[in-house]
């Protein structure tokens, strides 16, 4: 059996198109959403993610305020940055690229973003929203993997899913999304690290899997139950003299052998990056929406 290959570009293109109406709807009201990008130093895979999330702001109509700094910008003056955002009318999301340069510590940047404003949902506030299942935003690459499933019309109720990896971004929310007693949540969750005991007798039992850890090929088809869904989160930069900008991008699976016994398999690139940035300007949306609804 081959697996089903999951085009998470068409899964977004719809999403897009449902921003997209909000977007119109805003306009007609004379509300135009508006999406900070800040940008610290020059990691060549962050400036590839925020010139792509300024392009699909372009499009969807959301105007960006696109903000680059040099590396060795004190924190102090990037937190007065955020105060300035956290004020500005204009602004209704504030997306502070990861990871930040070492001088910096992350914690106190995210917090210093208007919890309204926290577009990731990497502020305690929504974070802590989450965990209690109260509205709050919801972080994108989680909240992409939610639609995901969601649009294979696969119920997560008593799934056995399996996160592999903990991190703050994906993992950890993704589980208290996926347990959460709420539609899309009511899943039976075990979340996997790097100090998992026999790692491959525990995917082994998931019906869903989510690979989430930032390493090429840890899910491998011999840990896969037969028509499981594969879920592969890792964006992975491997040498390839082959590819003209010398490298190719692979996931935390091995995608050939795991094709053979998954039920489904989202690819790299093509499946989750695609969501992940479509959920930014749902969020984007939902702030600027939040906000006219107010005033
Ligand atoms: N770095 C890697 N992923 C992300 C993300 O989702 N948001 C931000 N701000 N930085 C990241």
């Amino acid at each position: 059996m081959n697996a089903k290959i999951i085009d998470g570009s068409a899964i977004a293109a719809g999403i897009r198109e449902d921003v997209q109406r909000q977007v119109n709807r805003l306009l007609e009201e004379g509300v135009q959403p508006g999406l900070a990008v800040v940008l610290v130093g020059e990691d060549p895979a962050s400036i590839t993610y925020v010139t792509a999330k300024e392009k699909d702001c372009a499009q969807a109509g959301i105007f960006s305020r696109d903000i680059r700094l040099p590396g060795d910008t004190p924190q102090r003056e990037l937190v007065d940055l955020i105060r300035e955002l956290n004020r500005d009318e204009a602004i209704h999301g504030i997306l502070i690229q990861l990871p930040l340069p070492g001088h910096i510590n992350e914690d106190a940047v995210i917090e210093a973003i208007a919890p309204e404003k926290d577009v990731d949902g990497f502020h305690p506030v929504n974070i802590g929203k989450l965990v209690l299942n109260q509205d709050g935003f919801i972080p994108c690459t989680p909240h992409g993997v939610l639609k995901i499933i969601e649009s294979l019309g696969m119920s997560t109720e008593g799934a056995d899913v399996v996160i592999v990896g903990r991190s703050r971004i994906v993992g950890a929310p993704l589980a208290n999304l996926l347990f959460r007693k709420a539609p899309g949540g009511n899943a039976t969750v075990t979340v996997c690290h790097t100090k998992t005991a026999n790692l491959a007798d525990k995917v082994r039992r998931a019906d869903i899997i989510i690979a989430a850890v930032g390493r090429p090929d840890t899910i491998t088809g011999d840990m896969v139950k037969k028509g499981a869904l594969v879920i592969d989160v890792g964006v992975n930069r491997v040498l390839d003299n082959t590819r003209k900008r010398g490298y190719r991008l692979v996931g935390d699976t091995d995608f050939s052998g795991i094709k053979e016994i998954a039920g489904a398999v989202t690819p790299v690139p093509g499946g989750v990056g695609p969501l992940t940035r479509a959920m930014l300007l749902w969020n984007t949306v939902e702030s600027a929406r939040k906000k006219a609804v107010k005033v």
